[in-house]
């Protein structure tokens, strides 16, 4: 995040809300409730409030690349999912160039929990120090607890591969066990 530069960042996050409004308006409106409560859950968590917030509302821009009936609200079949897991690797794919961290959180906010995709650790370039991937993988697995928990609570659809019959805390904790700390810390948000 350092050397992203914070300006051309705040024009890629405005220009992506922009094209997400006409194109997929309910990503738009999910990607912005991702990064509100990821920002707030950061400031709780003590880590960069900014980065969460940046990457909770670009975590989903691979979508801008995908077709829209796949993000219309209706439940999906094996194969339309099969296409939209390929959101992330295109969503790193956009951001890599410039801005590799904000990047690197889009491609792995699917990759942390059990059934997960997305990128893998050989994604991560060599010369990326130790403490910058974990700030990475510290940002991601709170995006992905937020999405999970924003999807959870406002889709009518079911999550594939979501737990079914049990509440949303236990869902959490199935999927991110590593992650009890920051489950509590989000939950207590919403
Ligand atoms: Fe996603
Ligand atoms: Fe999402």
């Amino acid at each position: 995040m350092e050397k992203e530069s914070r300006h051309s960042l705040q024009a890629v996050v405005d220009f992506y809300l922009a094209i997400a409004t006409v194109r997929h308006d309910g990503v738009k409106e999910h990607s912005v409730r991702v990064a509100t409560l990821a920002a707030k859950a950061a400031v709780k968590l003590k880590l960069d409030a900014r980065a969460a917030y940046v990457a909770g509302i670009l975590h989903d821009v691979g979508k801008i690349a995908l077709p829209c009936h796949l993000f219309d609200g209706h439940e999906i079949t094996d194969e339309e999912y099969a296409d939209v897991k390929n959101h992330v690797r295109l969503g790193f794919e956009v951001l890599k160039g410039k801005y590799l961290f904000t990047g690197l959180v889009a491609g792995f906010h699917h990759a942390l929990g059990k059934s997960g995709y997305g990128l893998s650790i050989k994604d991560f370039p060599e010369d990326l120090s130790l403490d910058t991937v974990k700030k990475i993988l510290d940002i991601a697995a709170l995006i992905a607890i937020c999405d999970y928990a924003d999807a959870a609570t406002t889709r009518s659809t079911i999550i594939k591969n979501g737990a079914t019959g049990t509440s949303l805390r236990e869902a959490l904790e199935k999927k991110y066990p590593n992650s009890i700390l920051e489950i509590d810390t989000v939950l207590k948000l919403i």
